[in-house]
């Protein structure tokens, strides 16, 4: 399959609008990778500082990670659900022993919506009659339709209105608005420790711990999603491991978990939470589980990911590469400030706040043209969006130098531009979104099924 046939396929049965702007935007279309190159189908090479949003964490197809996952494959790469697996027995066991007091009960899923979801139903089944939810305005949780009750994203909930009325949508970083919000006590706090997406935040001191306290104090659940922020991406193992007296009732993972070479997430439930769900009369036995999370084939990827951060200490690594890389940014948001705002972040979870979402494609498309993918929000509703720079953690400091050239390049190139010229492609942009899909087949060069 050639390029053009590949978008006409992604057009016909996939997205009409992602493949027009594949073809709007000469993008590559990737054929292999490794480390923290991918390579075009003309052996053109990227360096891939978005990760599918940090999910090729130990780099692209780590030899390491895939001898083991290669060996699970031979031996049994499934099995039943319930049955008891070695593999899955030694990542679970493992989980627990780098978690924090006793988060020790790991409750497979696929995706990162559905542990969302499974972690719903568990507080709302624990913490009955409480029924309030407490989220952060702006977080992502997932977008299955339970998971759409916690998303802080407005965007994607508005088509589905109406949803839980019990979900409460608080500012990060605001704790003020976090006491009001769980007052007396609420059945839970869906926190992300570190707010990720395009509206990257760190947290101001003392705010995850204050959190921690009042739920603590109130009897309220603390659900951490750690989702794009563990195993090592913010220079901890866990963001929660800066906090030694933080101990949260959940924690969730998922992304960069088997550093991509399989599918998966984990709710890891305290032993406290799961003793008082095992006393809920009538609840449905499997009530949590799933026939195709936790496979034999994804605790091995799991297990090797994990082991391979370990005795690499990519989270150390992760530490000293992300303040080169987000100095590097800082200086860049200093350049141009009509077009960066910002450069939030910690560790190699960093990326630059800009003036709107035509801004952030222009130096995306830019970035890319120099042969550098970065983490484009694609979400043309969030204002100032974060255009994420998100490594693997194996990334050298002459990779990291090499995009923070391009960068310049790029910015340099666009700091030439009127500034109003953004502001009317960001229009035009929002209003591409808007077409009927027919137009935009038309333009995707797409003949609809
Ligand atoms: C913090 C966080 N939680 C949950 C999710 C949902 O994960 P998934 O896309 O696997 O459903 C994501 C995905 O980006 C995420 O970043």
């Amino acid at each position: 399959m050639n390029r053009d046939q590949l978008i006409d396929a992604c057009g016909r049965h996939w997205n009409p609008s992602a493949a027009l702007m594949y073809r709007l935007a000469h993008r590559s279309v990737e054929s292999h990778a490794s480390g923290a190159c991918v390579f075009d189908e003309d052996g053109r090479r990227y360096l891939d500082f978005a990760c599918s949003y940090g999910v090729f964490i130990v780099g692209h197809c780590n030899p390491a990670v895939q001898a083991r996952v290669l060996a699970q494959v031979g031996q049994a790469p499934a099995a039943p659900y319930g049955a008891a697996h070695p593999t899955c027995a030694a990542f679970m066991r493992k989980l627990a022993s780098m978690l924090p007091g006793d988060l020790s009960r790991v409750f497979f899923a696929n995706s990162g919506a559905e542990v969302s979801e499974m972690t719903m139903r568990a507080v709302l089944a624990a913490q009955a009659p409480r029924r309030r939810i407490v989220v952060i305005r702006n977080s992502y949780h997932g977008k299955t339709l339970g998971a759409l009750n916690l998303l802080g994203q407005e965007g994607h909930r508005q088509p589905f209105l109406p949803l839980m009325d019990d979900v409460v949508f608080v500012p990060f970083g605001d704790i003020a608005a976090m006491r009001k919000a769980v007052g007396e006590g609420a059945a839970a706090v869906f926190l992300e420790p570190i707010l990720g997406g395009p509206f990257l935040q760190t947290p101001p001191a003392g705010y995850v711990p204050s959190t921690a306290e009042l739920c603590q104090r109130t009897g309220t659940l603390l659900v951490a999603d750690e989702i794009q922020t563990a195993f090592g991406r913010c220079g901890r193992m866990f963001a929660i491991d800066e906090y030694p007296n933080v101990r949260p009732d959940v924690v969730l993972l998922s992304k960069g978990i088997t550093g991509g070479h399989s599918s998966m997430a984990v709710a890891v439930f305290s032993e406290t939470l799961v003793q008082r769900i095992d006393a809920i009369p009538g609840l449905p036995a499997r009530f949590l589980a799933s026939d195709s999370g936790g496979s034999p084939f994804a605790c091995a990827a799991g297990l090797a990911a994990i082991e391979y951060i370990e005795s690499n200490a990519l989270h150390e690594r992760a530490q000293v590469l992300g303040t080169r890389l987000l100095a590097g940014l800082r200086r860049v948001a200093e350049r141009y400030p009509a077009l960066v705002l910002d450069a939030p972040g910690t560790a190699l979870m960093s990326g630059l706040k800009v003036r709107n979402p035509a801004v952030e494609t222009a130096i995306a498309a830019g970035l890319s043209r120099l042969g550098v993918h970065a983490g484009h929000s694609l979400n043309e509703k969030a204002p100032h969006p974060v255009l994420r720079f998100y490594p693997p953690l194996t990334v050298t400091n002459e990779e990291i130098d090499e995009v923070l050239h391009a960068l310049d390049l790029v910015m340099n190139g666009l700091s030439r531009r009127a500034i109003w010229t953004f502001d009317v492609s960001d229009q035009l942009v929002r209003r591409l979104y808007q077409l009927p899909p027919q137009l935009l087949y038309k333009l995707a060069g797409v003949k609809p099924n």
